[in-house]
């Protein structure tokens, strides 16, 4: 079986977004693949965290995960703290990185852009993603479309390690699902639905009041046109909600547009608004009886086990590759 690894940051409460572009797809490749999915909290630390708001939110996602259907069994799900090899591993790669490669990347350049102040860690944050990915061995990496970058760096690290000291990591592929792998904004389609909007109207999240996310689909901004036709560039509302409604349906797109050939909007959306607040439910409902009880704290505890066996092999083998280990065995 080849192996699968990805991570989400703790930051902010699970959107719509980070279901279809994210979650969805690992339970889909569960089944295919050996997968590793751990929640990225010591990434989440580059911007300040409210300590308690930093404890919900990693609950919530890991309860996410399992109760959008990642099976303990099938996936080693870990938090990303409870493996200390991470941080060890991250300081090495951080010394074979670059600054000029660092800067370089989009989250850093934009959060220069903005004029925000910036941490060193948000600079830093690549080798630690390139810990989390080179440590476990992994074919693919699925992300979403923001995040190939730092694969990508990724790769090139290790390419650098492997020819500096011999073959220790292998290479891993992102993989960037078609459909998805972008939704947008409700009411601004040209902006990513993002979790840091904590105001927005255009954003849904997944732990939400079933009746408000409901809403959000129906208040969505589309176009005048009202005909349900995909073309992103020039119907990027509508376009936005078709792929919602073809992932959270799995019928083609070509298929929903011939079904509303004719309709307007209206009843889409209404259709679609259904649609969403039918696959909130069933994750709400999956989420109360997995958050009663001490059921997280076994799964974590098991999956940080099964992680940490494999994180200790590839940290001594690197220890024993760089010369920081002088023991003989
Ligand atoms: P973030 O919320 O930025 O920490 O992202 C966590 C994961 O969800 C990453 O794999 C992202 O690429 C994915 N993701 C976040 N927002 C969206 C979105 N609007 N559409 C699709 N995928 C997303
Ligand atoms: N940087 C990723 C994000 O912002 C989270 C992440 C951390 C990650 N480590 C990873 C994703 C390793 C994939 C593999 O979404």
């Amino acid at each position: 079986m080849k192996r699968m690894l990805s991570g989400i940051k703790p930051t902010g409460r699970v959107t719509l977004g980070n279901y279809i572009g994210a979650i969805k797809p690992f339970v889909s490749y569960q089944d295919e693949y050996e997968m590793f999915i751990f929640v990225a909290n010591l990434h989440s630390m580059t911007v300040y965290q409210e300590p308690k708001e930093l404890r919900q939110n990693t609950k919530d996602l890991i309860a996410l995960y399992i109760a959008a259907g990642l099976d303990p069994k099938k996936c080693t799900l870990f938090l990303q703290s409870d493996v200390l090899e991470h941080a060890q591993l991250g300081w090495y790669l951080g010394c074979m990185v670059n600054m000029g490669e660092l800067s370089r990347m989009t989250q850093y350049k934009d959060k220069v852009a903005k004029g925000e102040s910036i941490g060193a860690g948000i600079f830093n944050y690549p080798s630690l993603m390139n810990a989390d990915i080179l440590m476990y061995d992994p074919d693919y990496v699925p992300v979403g479309e923001d995040q190939k970058q730092h694969v990508e760096l990724c790769r090139d690290i290790a390419e650098r390690f492997n020819s500096r000291y011999s073959d220790t990591f292998k290479i891993p592929e992102p993989l960037i699902a078609k459909v998805g792998s972008r939704i947008m904004d409700l009411q601004n389609p040209t902006k990513k639905m993002s979790k840091s909007d904590e105001t927005s109207k255009g954003c849904i999240y997944i732990l939400d009041d079933i009746n408000v996310s409901k809403k959000k689909i129906k208040s969505a901004v589309t176009d005048s046109d009202s005909h349900v036709h995909f073309d992103p560039i020039h119907k990027p509302g509508i376009s936005n909600l078709l792929e919602i409604y073809s992932i959270l349906s799995n019928r083609s797109i070509e298929d929903i547009e011939n079904q509303y050939e004719g309709k307007g909007y209206g009843e889409f959306k209404t259709d679609l608004a259904e649609i969403v607040g039918q696959e909130l439910e069933k994750i709400q409902k999956r989420y109360k009886e997995i958050t009663t009880g001490s059921y997280l704290d076994d799964i974590l505890e098991e999956g940080a086990q099964k992680a940490r066996i494999i994180a200790r092999k590839k940290l001594s083998k690197v220890e024993r590759k760089i010369g920081i280990t002088i023991k003989k065995r």
